[in-house]
C-alpha cells in the first residue's frame, strides 16, 4: 500500500450557529473524501470530527485509537447511541471530479465519508436544540471494513457509562434513489464468515500425475462440492451464500504444484444456516481431501453476526421517516447479503439500521466498493434530518 501523502490539518467547515446547510455538509464530506484513511489509521478524520464536536460545544473523547465518542443531554432518561463509521477502502479512485481522493490506492468507496458528515450534521442540530430528557451518545467508529472496529469500540467501553439503551445506525444506499429511506424489520444485513483453506497434495511432473497428488484437481472438486451446501443442505426457505473468491496454485504449465490455497466468504441470516454451513463446509473439504489423498488446513472465522433490526425500533424509524419525507418515500427494502459490524451493537441493545437512498437519479449508478462509486450528495441533508429527528423523538418518547 503506497504511503499516504501528508494531508493539510483539518479546519472548521461547519459552524456552530445557523441551520445545518447542504453546503456545509457537502464541504465536510468532500474534505473527508479527498483525504481517505484506512481502518484504525483514521487520524486526520478523527481530528476533524473532534474539532467540529468542540466547535458545537460538545466534549469528544477518543475510543479505540481513532474512534470518537461524545455524550450530551440530561441524566433524567435513557441513552440513545447514534453510530457511523470513518474508514475508507484500499481502492484506487477512478472518478475525475475535483474532490477525488488525494491518496493513491485509498478511496471512500462505501460512503463512510458521507456517514461521518451526516453524524456531524446531526451533532450540530442536536447541540443547538438539546433534548430535554435523556442522553445522546455519538459513536464515530473506526475500521468497519473487515477489521471489526465495532468490537474495538465495545471493548473501549462505548456501551457503558452511561449505559446505552438503544442504537440507531445507517448506511447510504446506492440501490435506493436519493430521497428514499429503506427500513427492514428483522435481519437487515447478513452474518459474515471468512475462510482460508490450504490443500496439500504431492508436487511433481505434470506428465506423471500418477506419481503425484494433484491439489489443483482436489481444489476443483471442492469448489464444485461446496455449491451443494446451499442447494442441498440448507432449508430451501432459508438463504445463504458460499463464495470461493480467490484460488491460487501452481507456477508453470508442466508442474503439478505441492499445494493450492483458496479463500472466500459465507453469508447467512439465520442462526441455523450459520451453524449448518460451517459444519458442512469442513466435512466437504476434509472429505474430498481424504478421498483424494490430499490434506486440508482450514481456517474458518466468524467475522460478525447478522444485523437484526428490533421490530419496535424499525416501526419507530418508519414513522419518523414517513413524517419527515412522506409515506411514498419510505420503503420496505430487501435485506442485504452485505455485512456490517454494526451487528455487534444490536446484539447488545435493541436498534435499527436503516438504508438511506443515495442512488443518483441521472446517469449510471456505480455500486458500493466500485472505483467510480458516485452517491448523490442530496443524501447528506436527508440523513442528518432523519437522525436528528429520530434522536429527538426517541428520547421524548422513552
Ligand atoms: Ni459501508
Amino acid at each position: 500500500m503506497p504511503k499516504a501523502p501528508s494531508s493539510p490539518k483539518p479546519k472548521i467547515l461547519m459552524k456552530k450557529n445557523g441551520p445545518v446547510s447542504r453546503s456545509e455538509l457537502v464541504s465536510i464530506r468532500r474534505d473527508i473524501h479527498q483525504h481517505p484513511e484506512l481502518g484504525f489509521e483514521e487520524n486526520r478524520t478523527s481530528e476533524l470530527v473532534k474539532l467540529h464536536l468542540k466547535e458545537f460545544g460538545l466534549k469528544p473523547k477518543s475510543v479505540a485509537g481513532t474512534g470518537v465518542s461524545s455524550v450530551f443531554g440530561k441524566n433524567n432518561g435513557p441513552t440513545l447511541m447514534l453510530r457511523c463509521d470513518l474508514d475508507a477502502l484500499p481502492i484506487h479512485e477512478e472518478n475525475t471530479f475535483g474532490h477525488k481522493s488525494k491518496h493513491d490506492g485509498v478511496m471512500h468507496a462505501c460512503g463512510h465519508d458521507l456517514h461521518t458528515a451526516i453524524l456531524l450534521g446531526t451533532a450540530k442540530s442536536l447541540s443547538q436544540d438539546m433534548p430535554s430528557k435523556g442522553r445522546v451518545k455519538l459513536n464515530f467508529q473506526p475500521a468497519e471494513e473487515g477489521l471489526n472496529g465495532a468490537d474495538a469500540m465495545i471493548k473501549g467501553g462505548i456501551m457503558d457509562a452511561p449505559k446505552v439503551d438503544a442504537v440507531l445506525g445507517y448506511h447510504i444506499w446506492q440501490q435506493l434513489p436519493v430521497g428514499k429511506i429503506g427500513v427492514v424489520t428483522g435481519p437487515a444485513m447478513a452474518a459474515v464468515d471468512r475462510f482460508e483453506v490450504k490443500i496439500s497434495g504431492k508436487g511433481g511432473h505434470a506428465a506423471m500425475p500418477n506419481r503425484s497428488v494433484d491439489p489443483v484437481v482436489v481444489a476443483a472438486q471442492i469448489v464444485t462440492a461446496l455449491q451443494t451446501i446451499v442447494s442441498r443442505n440448507l432449508n430451501p426457505l432459508d438463504t445463504g451464500v458460499v463464495t470461493v473468491g480467490a484460488i491460487h496454485g501452481g507456477s508453470a504449465f508442466n508442474i503439478i504444484p505441492p499445494f493450492v490455497t483458496m479463500e472466500g466468504t459465507v453469508r447467512t441470516f439465520s442462526k441455523e444456516a450459520g451453524k449448518t454451513i460451517p459444519k458442512r463446509f469442513k466435512e466437504i473439504v476434509n472429505g474430498v481431501c481424504k478421498a483424494m489423498n490430499a490434506k486440508a488446513e482450514i481456517n474458518y472465522i466468524r467475522e460478525h453476526s447478522a444485523v437484526v433490526n428490533d421490530a419496535k425500533m424499525a416501526s419507530f424509524m418508519r414513522d419518523v421517516a414517513r413524517d419527515l419525507f412522506g409515506a411514498r418515500n419510505v420503503l420496505e427494502c430487501e435485506p442485504s447479503m452485505g455485512g456490517e459490524d454494526h451487528s455487534a451493537y444490536q446484539e447488545l441493545v435493541p436498534g435499527c439500521y436503516v438504508f438511506v437512498g443515495a442512488g443518483p437519479t441521472k446517469g449510471e449508478v456505480f455500486p458500493h466498493h466500485h472505483p467510480r462509486f458516485n452517491p448523490d450528495e442530496g443524501v447528506l441533508e436527508v440523513g442528518a434530518e432523519l437522525m436528528s429527528e429520530a434522536a429527538r423523538r426517541w428520547l421524548a418518547q422513552n
